[in-house]
């Protein structure tokens, strides 16, 4: 089985961040989420995987890749523009022949399950294995209506009355007659070849679709909110502390918190769960719970709760900052304290002085 992973699309809902960076390498407990979707696939063995990505961005994932990624066996596949996941398929199509693959949005979280939903898809002999989450409220969704067997019956988008509360996860298998039915699919309202067409097209040709139904969780990183919540529920997977940082006695560590070689920390309060990047510099703050610091930053005289720092950032007199992503290079300083509660998103190489 070949594997698909869509590092493409647009990412406008993360502006100003992914004018410099695409989504998919925005670190969530200072690892890129393309490095979790690449943990995935070697761990169902899958080693021939394609990479959909855009003319703009496509040479920093595979800069990014090619560093953690030597292992398997990576074919870019160039989508000029971004029309649709189905769109992203049929560019792919050479790559993938006849066989069946995984398809995986670069985007995405989940904690497990992709070996299942593999073997799922060979003992059910069918065409495609759709992977599915119950949510509370699925009308912002993809969503699914099944029979009591587990096949689709049905996928709508976004309905504002759903029939299930199955939500469409960002995860699929497909048999290679998944092409035969982009190619009987047209464009949608809004211009994309959409997955859900051409997977509702398969059920019309006869061809079986069937569910899995993830239990762990999963999450679509694709806004600033999405974000932070992923980096919360990872980081609350740390089982404990690893201190491979210096940090002086007058600093206290408590709960599950990872200071990595060469982070240096200095009469600072550290409430985990938590990560500081190596190299990193932090001086009279307090790091508040679900946050992760990137490497190389300087950090003093600040507090930061629930925040992503990305690299080489210098936050100096902020406090308290939370809910905020600061991207990579930036400058956030205050002459004089406030106390009042900031919430940032910022892009690369931004300057903010306040
Ligand atoms: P989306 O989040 O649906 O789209 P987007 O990345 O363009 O983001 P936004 O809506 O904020 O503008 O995409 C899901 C994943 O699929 C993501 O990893 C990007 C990828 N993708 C492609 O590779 N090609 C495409 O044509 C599209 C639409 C998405």
């Amino acid at each position: 089985m070949k594997g698909l992973v869509l590092a493409g699309g647009k990412g406008t809902r993360l502006r100003p961040l992914t004018h410099t960076m695409p989504k998919q390498l925005i670190p969530v407990a200072n690892k890129p989420i393309l490095d979790y979707v690449m943990d995935h696939m070697r761990q169902a063995h899958i080693t021939s995987i394609g990479i959909v990505v855009s003319p703009g961005t496509g040479h920093y994932i595979k800069e990014a890749l090619d560093n953690t990624c030597a292992d398997l066996d990576i074919t870019y596949i160039l989508q000029e523009k971004p029309l649709g996941l189905a769109h992203a398929v049929q560019v792919s199509h050479e790559f993938l022949g006849d066989d069946p693959f995984l398809m995986f949005l670069g985007d995405n979280l989940i904690k497990h399950g992709i070996k299942e939903c593999i073997e799922l898809f060979n003992t059910s002999k069918s065409d495609a294995v759709i992977m599915l989450k119950e949510v509370e409220d699925a009308r912002m969704f993809g969503v699914a209506d099944i029979d009591e067997t587990g096949n689709i019956k049905q996928l709508v988008e976004k309905p504002p009355d759903p029939p299930s509360n199955l939500a469409v996860v960002g995860v699929y298998v497909f048999s290679p007659m998944i092409h035969q039915a982009i190619a009987k699919i047209q464009p949608s309202q809004r211009g994309e070849l959409e997955i859900t067409d051409a997977i509702q097209k398969m059920m019309t040709m006869g061809y079986s679709v069937r569910s899995f139904q993830l239990n762990g969780w999963w999450l679509d990183t694709g806004k600033k909110s999405d974000l932070l919540e992923a980096n919360r529920v990872i980081l609350d997977e740390l089982s404990t502390s690893k201190i491979e940082g210096t940090i002086d006695t007058k600093s206290t560590i408590k709960g599950n918190v990872y200071i990595e070689a060469g982070a240096t920390i200095h009469r600072t309060d550290i409430q985990g769960p938590a990560i500081i990047g190596s190299k990193t510099v932090v001086e009279d703050t307090n790091i508040g719970p679900y946050t992760s610091v990137g490497n190389s930053c300087s950090i003093k005289h600040s507090e930061i709760l629930n925040s992503v720092v990305l690299n080489d950032v210098l936050i100096h007199n902020i406090s308290p900052m939370q809910d905020s992503i600061i991207g990579n290079n930036a400058t956030i300083r205050q002459k004089t304290s406030t106390h009042e509660s900031i919430e940032f998103m910022v892009g690369d190489n931004t300057e903010v002085d306040l």
